[in-house]
């Protein structure tokens, strides 16, 4: 058996005899223990290059930055292979695939054992949250993915600093992730090495992350959907806070008053370019500044509000259709040291996907490493950058305050062609839940399925919740309730936002990107009490005059298209949540139920 040898850094023995065990498992050829430096780094680059698994870039135009290109049945999250492993299947829900701990183990045990064969073991510390924060979580990935070792320097804080704060018997996450190939002695690699047969599981009670057979980042990068969102989602219950798929942005207004937002859309809707927006033209003297992208942990805190902190150290965000005209912050964060995957390359290392510029360059290779000839699209439209936050022009000076910031609203957002009007604030607290409970969104290609389909995603957490949505339901109505029940409270308020209307040729009518500014400052107005709306039966909502126009020539009638309220639509709306509401059975909190009675009434009383 190859020897663990743990190197002096690393002084906690449980750790080291659980790397042992895993080792004896899953049969590597060498292990390596990661120290997260930069000739560590350099040292796997060079290598994935000489496997093909990378290519470098053109050192002028994307200094430090490499291309890489999955299988292409590698390339999105694989969420019918994704599970929730707890004792009981009613703890689990409707909502997430289930199977009992012991048969689980015992299928893993089975796919793990020798899987390492003829590779190299990572083992990659990293911590979810500022480094020895209170707020932060510690994991340890054993992976045999090179590419998921360097990745995570980017989208964690990975490194030997992570040990010191272990000490010797401090906790952490054990993630154990193998590709699922293993080599015999003879045998040449490929560059993608990966497995048809895919696992991606989670015991919530042990705490322990196993995925086995993908090396796409939602599947692989173990800190990320499966640490931060569906384990810490357990933690969070049991402790009293929240670990939410949102991003957090910071706005000041030109008299300098800052508020700080959280905001969940599901995969692939903006949430990336919403939290780097750049005010549009009329807007002089107001900033936005970025806090995180995807994922927000938020905890009350004594003086009656919620903060919430990113636990993530880097963006892990879609490439097509970002520009710099969609997202400029964005593309300035990419000017260097950039991990990009299946996107396309040009003869001259530069990189290329769908949006990016108007005109498409000649001498295209597609990320399936064919040339471009135009019938297929040249970058996968689930092709990702990973790219460390600190290089976002758009930072927020606060991002890594392990006190968190202040939230002052939750914005919840779907993509919907229709229905759901571009701005609506719920009534209060429960309504809210309501609403985030019932969002329904189309399906996009940031996970394996069909796309364009309506589906129920509750608080964008369908696939990140790690445990049954009927409880986490429950959970969200009484932090709010506790919340309240302080004296000096100063509850979030809920919106829910629709940046997706489509017209009758099936266009977008909302401009969106920097435009979403508009209905940004009317959320704050709202939170500070400074501005009008309009009771509704789905919301209180701005009138046209209610919004600033200024620099825009956005008319009143394409407001109207944006906003319309139809209620034979939102009817059948209500009543299809009937369907999410008895998936999820006896646990769904009554409230609830009243709610969608409530708002049927309202509806029909029109
Ligand atoms: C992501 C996702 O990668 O939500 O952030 O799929
Ligand atoms: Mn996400």
């Amino acid at each position: 058996m190859t020897t663990v040898n743990a190197p002096h850094f690393v002084k906690h023995q449980k750790l080291i005899q659980w790397v042992e065990e895993i080792a004896k498992l899953t049969q590597p050829a060498n292990i390596e223990w990661c120290d997260g430096s930069e000739e560590e780094y350099q040292r796997l680059i060079e290598l994935m290059i000489t496997n093909g698994t990378m290519q470098k870039l053109n050192e002028d135009t994307h200094p430090g930055s490499y291309l890489a290109n999955s299988d292409p049945s590698d390339v999105a999250r694989v969420e019918t292979r994704t599970f929730i492993c707890s004792e009981k299947a009613e703890d689990a829900g409707a909502t997430n695939n289930w199977e009992a701990p012991a048969i689980m183990r015992e299928k893993l045990n089975g796919l793990f054992n020798g899987c390492m064969q003829g590779r190299t073991m990572y083992i990659v510390p990293f911590s979810m949250g500022p480094l020895g924060s209170h707020i932060a979580h510690i994991g340890i990935e054993i992976t045999d993915s090179p590419y998921v070792a360097i990745s995570m320097r980017k989208m964690a804080r990975m490194g030997k600093a992570v040990y010191d704060v272990l000490g010797t018997n401090g906790e952490f996450i054990p993630c154990v992730h193998s590709v699922g190939a293993p080599l015999a002695p003879s045998e040449k690699d490929v560059a993608w090495p990966c497995n048809d047969d895919k696992y991606i599981v989670h015991y919530p009670e042990t705490r322990e992350i196993w995925s086995f057979g993908s090396g796409y980042g939602g599947n692989a990068l173990l800190g990320k959907k499966c640490l931060a969102l569906r384990i810490a989602s357990v933690m969070g219950r049991e402790q009293g806070w929240l670990a939410e798929h949102m991003l957090i942005l910071g706005i000041t207004n030109p008299q300098g008053k800052k508020h700080y937002v959280a905001a969940a859309f599901p995969s692939a809707c903006g949430k990336t370019n919403f939290a780097m927006l750049i005010p549009p033209k009329g807007y002089e003297g107001w900033k936005i500044e970025t806090v995180g992208d995807d994922i927000a942990w938020i905890k009350p805190s004594e003086d009656g509000r919620l903060y919430a902190i990113n636990p993530e150290a880097g963006f892990f965000g879609v490439a097509p259709g970002t520009n710099i005209k969609t997202n400029p912050n964005c593309m300035a964060t990419l000017h260097k040291d950039v991990i990009y995957t299946n996107v396309a390359v040009s003869d001259q290392g530069e990189i290329w996907w769908e949006g990016l510029t108007k005109e498409t360059p000649s001498n295209l290779t597609n990320w399936k490493g064919q040339p471009h000839t135009g019938t297929e699209k040249a970058a996968h439209p689930n092709a990702r950058f990973t790219v460390s936050a600190d290089q976002c022009p758009s930072i927020d000076a606060e991002w890594e305050n392990p006190a968190g910031v202040p939230i002052s609203a939750f914005i919840f957002g779907g993509r919907r062609a229709d229905t759901i009007p571009l701005i609506t604030e719920a009534f209060d607290w429960v309504d809210g839940v309501y609403k985030a409970a019932t969002m329904g969104s189309e399906t996009t290609a940031a996970a394996v399925g069909q796309q364009g389909i309506v589906r129920r995603d509750p608080f964008a957490m369908l696939p990140f919740a790690g445990y049954n949505m009927a409880d986490y339901f429950a959970h969200w109505l009484e932090m709010g309730e506790k919340l309240q029940n302080q004296a000096d409270h100063n509850l979030p308020k809920i919106f829910n936002v629709n940046w997706f209307r489509r017209d009758e040729k099936g266009n977008f009518v909302w401009p969106g990107f920097g435009q979403n500014m508009r209905v940004l400052e009317w959320i704050i107005d709202r939170c500070e009490g400074n501005a009008e709306a309009v009771e509704t039966p789905m919301g209180l909502v701005p009138t046209y005059n209610d919004l600033n126009w200024q620099e825009t020539d956005f008319s009143e009638e394409q407001f109207k298209q944006v906003t319309e309220q139809d209620m034979q639509l939102w009817l059948k709306e209500l009543e299809s949540h009937t369907t999410l509401f008895d998936q999820l059975g006896e646990r769904l909190p009554k409230s609830l139920k009243h709610r969608q009675q409530t708002l049927i009434k309202a509806a029909k009383a029109v």
